[in-house]
């Protein structure tokens, strides 16, 4: 049947839908920034979970990241996963389109020509996260920037500086924090200077820099001023920066925990202006799916991270229906930016909204693994409603 296209064209898809609401196609999401735990961390999300809730977020291709149990730091473990993966897509009888990063180590730059054909780019934690990749030393990073660039190949950092978040956390003695001090511990200097010292290795070295999960108004001016030096850096936003804010803590407790942690109501403004003004490029989820249970530790021995695949169109088409961001734009940012940024093949995937649905987001109806949303009961207005 003819639908309404967000340009406001017409296609004709082999769907019918019933003739009420306000549907409306866009090209399917991609996100470039996932965590589903295959392998090693299979009770929080798996292949067969990840790629139901993928699809009921409109999402038809994702990137995962490499930060498993085993690390995926060589060319026979992206293999090995790769197997697992496809073992558990095919058990859906669904098509999901994933591509996998390589994982930096302090010496496995020797891998990336090997891994190359088999990667959509190499994963760098410059802080430690979730998992137990980290490269901290500057000597350390710069043969990964190199080599990444002589291998054309992009480089995807998480860029909190781990020798700030040591020095923060010694600050603390750990039954005297509540979960807020974990924006004081992972603070907003450690990102900067992250991420100050990701953008001279990329100017030095000539690498295709992607910064992951930008949080701060200065990141964003820092990425700014590169990007007008001709610095081939592309910037990427999650959700929860973007919907949430500290005041959240009190709220979510553990559920509001992530890294890089919730920022300020005014980092958030700027992160909407970065999108406005063209200095975001991609919306990463940073899928990051931990089970309540684990959750339910009280900080600091709770995982970080949320999960953010399912609700991140509809969050989006609230915030259109807000003014927010134009549908126009919403595309760019979950799909033909990260088409050329990556040099994806494109593909003909549709996502059907219904512009008009009202409803709230319900843990019950949520088909990722860890079965909960940070925006549990929240209302929003425009939900996907069929992938194509
Ligand atoms: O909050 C996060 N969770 N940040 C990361 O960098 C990793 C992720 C995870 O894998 O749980
Ligand atoms: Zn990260
Ligand atoms: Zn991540």
């Amino acid at each position: 049947m003819l639908i309404k296209t967000w340009n406001n064209q017409e296609i004709d898809l082999p769907i019918e839908i019933a003739n009420t609401g306000d549907p409306v196609a866009l090209p399917a999401l991609i996100d470039p920034h996932v965590h589903f735990r295959t392998p090693g961390a299979e009770q929080k999300e798996n292949w067969i979970t990840g790629t139901e809730a993928a699809l009921a977020g409109g999402v038809t291709t994702v990137f995962d990241m490499p930060n498993n149990n085993p690390a995926v730091i060589d060319y026979q473990s992206i293999i090995n996963k790769k197997q697992i993966i496809n073992e558990q897509i095919k058990l859906t009888g669904k098509q999901l389109n994933y591509y996998l990063y390589l994982g930096a180590t302090p010496n496995n730059y020797t891998e990336f020509a090997k891994c190359k054909n088999e990667i959509i780019g190499v994963k760098l934690f410059m802080g430690a996260s979730t998992g137990d990749l980290l490269v901290e030393k500057l000597e350390d990073q710069e043969n990964i920037f190199k080599t990444c660039a002589e291998l054309d190949l992009v480089l995807a950092v998480h860029a909190e500086s781990e020798e700030i978040i040591k020095a923060n956390s010694s600050q603390f003695t750990a039954n005297s924090l509540k979960t807020s001090g974990h924006s004081k511990i992972r603070s907003r200097e450690a990102a900067v200077k992250a991420v100050t010292q990701a953008l001279s290795l990329a100017k030095k070295y000539n690498t295709k820099l992607y910064i992951c999960h930008v949080s701060t108004k200065e990141e964003i001016e820092l990425i700014t001023q590169a990007k007008s030096e001709g610095v081939t850096v592309y910037a990427e936003v999650a959700p929860h920066h973007l919907f949430l804010t500290e005041n959240d803590y009190e709220r979510l407790g553990t559920l509001g925990q992530m890294n890089p942690p919730l920022r300020t109501i005014s980092d958030q403004i700027a992160l909407w202006q970065a999108i406005t003004n063209g200095i975001i490029d991609t919306i990463g989820t940073d899928h990051a799916p931990h089970t309540l249970e684990e959750k339910s530790k009280t900080y600091p021995n709770s995982p970080s991270g949320v999960p953010g695949i399912e609700t991140l169109l509809p969050l989006l088409l609230n915030a259109y229906h807000e003014g927010k961001i134009s549908l126009q734009k919403i595309v760019e940012l979950t799909k033909f930016n990260i088409e050329k940024i990556f040099n994806l093949p494109p593909n003909n995937d549709w996502v059907i909204a219904d512009l008009n649905l009202e409803k709230k987001v319900e843990n019950k109806n949520l088909k990722t693994k860890c079965g909960w949303s940070p925006y549990s009961e929240t209302k929003l207005k425009g939900w996907p409603i069929m992938t194509v």
